[in-house]
């Protein structure tokens, strides 16, 4: 934690020309949350949390997108709407009438690899030379676009230059201006006053200021940050999916250093936020969406795909399966190719066998379906059993209905039940029946025509 007041300002007002998409480029995912979230969260981990940030293209969409993760985080986001992109300087500029603190944390929104301690070794390198300006750089054998640091014979900072602004000489430098710096309040106010837009771009460059700062004979300071990928943003749909990747394999192996079994942690996308217990194992191309619980010796297979549902200790998800907001407690056995639509509630030691959709239906402990099912809006008893190709017509063609089974009850392959229907504990029902009429517990309903054999038909 500072001792001195910090406000931090996040630049996401650019349009993100390079990704050729409607969405702007802050509001892109990596691993399921967009990279304003992913940024904005490490600055409130950092515990920054004075948070403004510079909108402009798609402003009312960007505006939005804030409201929702200061609700996820609980944080209160100042928006400050730059209605044309000048510059980084001009956005910073913009703000300045909102900031009030003794310093300015300034950063670009698409950092989604950001980590809350780096924030806190700017502040501390800040903090420990007295510094008027500290700010993060990295090296890179191919520095691309990114501005360089220039440097004079003692190694003292004396300005950064844009790419587009090299000389010869210059561009082959491989330190590289991250975007993210820290600087006194008073002396940003009063260097924004003298940008101008004389070069490459024409437009008002932030970096400037650090050349600024040095004239006056102020303490500007770089630290080079080792882990080079941390600092890293996307300018385009590639290196979007190279952050990705790396986002995905950073945090499989914080898992896997936590105990979890991974058959291919390249090929297998686990979210942020998402907890496992001890033993679990994961198979290749299985994902793992954000809000997803896994309880203790849970086995996962290829491909399946979890999406904000808990999974109860001791249950299998075969290959395949597709699971949805649901609940699927202990010892269940999911699948191959199960598919759990939202509000699907299985109890303890419940088979959902291959081809099985269940939506919005709870599945009581030991109930079975192992099949070739649809099962929607149903409720099963305890240790019922489903027969292979049973189907519950829930929907009448205007509304939805519910199908009620009682508990140890057998419901015979090929049946239709027609909701709503209620059907009684220990109640049979023959193979092929359609079902429109309650049944009683402890009754068998048939509901077919009879066979009739035609002795000697073939001659
Ligand atoms: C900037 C730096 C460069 C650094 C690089 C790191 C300048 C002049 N250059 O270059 O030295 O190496 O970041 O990634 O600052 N933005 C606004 N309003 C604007 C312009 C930009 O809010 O008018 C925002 C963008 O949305 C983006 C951030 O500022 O989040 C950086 O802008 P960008 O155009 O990406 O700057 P770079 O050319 O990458
Ligand atoms: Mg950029």
């Amino acid at each position: 934690m500072p001792t001195f007041s910090v406000d931090a300002l996040v630049l996401a007002a650019g349009k993100g020309t390079r990704m050729y998409s409607n969405v702007p480029k802050v509001l892109h995912k990596v691993c399921g949350s967009s990279l304003l979230a992913r940024t904005i969260s490490s600055v409130s981990k950092a515990k920054l949390e004075n948070l403004h940030v510079v909108v402009g293209h798609e402003a009312e969409l960007v505006k939005a997108a804030l409201d929702k993760i200061g609700v996820e985080l609980g944080l209160s986001i100042n928006p400050i709407v730059q209605t044309e992109q000048n510059g980084t300087g001009h956005a910073v500029q913009v703000a300045m009438p909102d900031l009030s603190s003794d310093a300015v944390l300034i950063l670009p929104g698409d950092v989604p690899l950001l980590e809350a301690e780096t924030l806190a070794s700017l502040v501390e390198k800040y903090n420990s030379s007295k510094a008027d300006i500290a700010f993060l750089t990295f090296c890179l054998d191919d520095p691309a676009q990114f501005g360089r640091v220039l440097r004079d014979e003692s190694g003292q900072v004396q300005l950064i230059r844009e790419a587009k602004d090299c000389s010869d000489s210059e561009i082959k430098i491989n330190e590289l201006n991250s975007g993210i710096y820290l600087i006194n309040r008073e002396l940003l106010g009063r260097c924004l006053g003298s940008l101008n837009t004389d070069n490459a771009q024409g437009e008002l460059y932030l970096t400037d200021v650090i050349e600024m700062a040095v004239k006056e004979g102020k303490t500007v300071e770089a630290h080079i940050v080792e882990d080079a990928e941390q600092l890293a943003g996307a300018n385009n749909q590639l290196e979007l999916a190279e952050l990705e990747r790396e986002a995905f394999l950073r945090n499989i192996r914080r898992h896997q250093l936590a105990g979890l079994r991974a058959q291919a942690p390249e090929q297998t996308f686990v979210e942020e936020g998402v907890s496992f217990g001890k033993d679990c194992y994961l198979a290749s191309g299985v994902q793992i969406s954000a809000g997803s619980k896994i309880g203790d010796n849970v086995s996962i297979e290829s491909g399946a795909v979890i999406k904000n549902s808990s999974i109860g200790s001791g249950s299998t998800i075969k290959a395949g399966s597709y699971v949805v907001d649901s609940t699927v407690g202990p010892d269940c056995n999911l699948g191959p190719y199960a598919h759990l639509r939202p509000g699907s509630v299985l109890e303890s030691d419940v088979k959902v066998g291959n081809f099985v959709e269940v939506k919005k239906s709870t599945l009581k402990s030991g109930a079975k379906a192992g099949h070739l099912s649809y099962l929607g809006d149903a409720v099963l008893g305890e240790r019922t059993n489903v027969g292979a190709g049973t189907i519950t017509c829930n929907y009448d063609g205007e509304n939805k209905h519910q199908t009620i089974v009682g508990e140890d009850s057998f419901i015979g392959s090929n049946t239709c039940l027609v909701a709503p229907v209620q059907l009684g504990d220990k109640s049979y029902v023959g193979a092929g029946s359609a079902i429109t009429k309650d049944v009683p517990g402890g009754a068998l309903a048939v509901a077919r025509s009879r066979q009739t054999n035609k002795e000697n038909w073939k001659k």
